[in-house]
């Protein structure tokens, strides 16, 4: 080949090559032991001194303009491939993908299921004057009834009337609340809010939540309120599921009750399929919070006659109600705030 020529089809064949293999290729046809460069060698010890030196000079330089294209080439192919290639082989990428909170999605369960029944989701201050927690539902302040809502205190001056701030210690202060904001009755509400108390234990925790129904009118009666409570538990924990009221005390209800629902596990019986006693609930019945008909003295203090209207209201938990769903099977309430994501990874 011409000396001339060399360069021109080095140029050439360097344009079409793509790959790093066929590079390589290219750079052993030129410099190998038998490559072109070396074939332009050949006849050198034929030739006189000066001309064997101007050759020399000549071969280095078009060694070095090949050498260094070669290198441009290699630096072009590699940075490619680093922006354009994918590599099939490698493991894909797994996105964690989320879900609600227990608590959430019970709470959205909960409300839908009110919703349905005409019960409009009201919120109240979560720091909120001892007055509506206490005296307006029928709680002086040395009644020993107050000792069972133990209550975090909130560094505040203290108001006259309303006496200190704390962090509700149940739902219905919502009750006062709703009876002054609307002024007249109907009402159907449910408060579905963060509730304080300080206790830590495995059905316990110092922020929960409850759910709160409130319902007046003129002729209200305990069977609305046994109807609404059946309708929930049934909605929420299967069309199986019965409810009973069983006597209990509280200072804001009369006259008041305590709500038990039907063990799931036992289906009400107390035995289990081989005549032993029921684990869970022990005679048939499971408690799920507190209610009754709305205290004369509580109407009064939210600015209605109890002459005129009645009503009724209940406050169950969240998180427990959440627990004694069929098949939830979480008998530590903590693991709902540890914060340990495998908790939440399971539902
Ligand atoms: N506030 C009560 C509690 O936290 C529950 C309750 C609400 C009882 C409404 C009666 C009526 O235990």
């Amino acid at each position: 080949m011409a000396k001339n020529n060399v360069l021109q089809t080095f140029k050439t064949e360097i344009s079409k090559i793509a790959s790093l293999d066929d590079l390589l290729l290219l750079e052993t046809k030129y410099f190998g032991r038998n490559g072109v460069l070396n074939a332009q060698l050949k006849n050198m010890k034929d030739l006189n001194a000066e001309k064997r030196k101007a050759l020399g000079k000549e071969m280095n330089q078009l060694k070095y303009k090949i050498l260094e294209s070669i290198s441009k080439k290699r630096q072009e192919i590699v940075s490619f491939g680093q922006k354009n290639t994918i590599d099939v082989t490698l493991p894909g990428k797994k996105y964690a993908s989320g879900s609600l909170h227990l608590v959430t999605y019970a709470i959205e369960e909960i409300s839908n299921i009110f919703e349905k029944i005409g019960f409009i989701r009201m919120s109240y201050p979560e720091i909120e004057w001892e007055w509506f927690s206490f005296e307006a539902l029928n709680m002086p302040k040395d009644h020993p009834a107050r000792d069972d809502f133990e209550t975090f205190y909130i560094q505040s001056p203290t108001n006259q009337k309303y006496g200190k701030m704390i962090l509700t210690p149940h739902t219905s202060s919502g009750q006062p609340r709703e009876m002054m904001r609307l002024g007249k009755p109907p009402i159907r509400m449910i408060n579905i809010a963060k509730t304080y108390r300080p206790n830590w234990d495995a059905s316990h925790v110092p922020m929960f939540h409850q759910f709160e129904g409130l319902c007046i009118d003129k002729r209200i009666n305990i069977t609305h309120l046994k109807g609404t409570i059946d309708f929930f538990a049934k909605e929420y924990f299967g069309q199986d599921r019965a409810t009973r009221l069983r006597p209990f005390h509280f200072q804001f209800t009369e006259p008041s009750f305590e709500v038990d629902i039907t063990c799931d596990i036992c289906a009400g019986t107390g035995k289990v399929a081989d005549g032993t006693k029921c684990r869970l609930c022990k005679q048939g019945w499971l408690e799920l919070g507190g209610t009754g008909m709305v205290h004369p003295t509580v109407m009064k203090a939210g600015g209605l006659d109890p002459n005129e209207f009645t009503g009724w209201a209940f406050g169950f938990g969240v998180e427990r109600v959440m627990m004694m769903k069929p098949g939830v099977g979480l008998n530590n309430m903590r693991a709902l705030y540890d914060g340990d994501i495998r908790v939440l990874e399971q539902f």
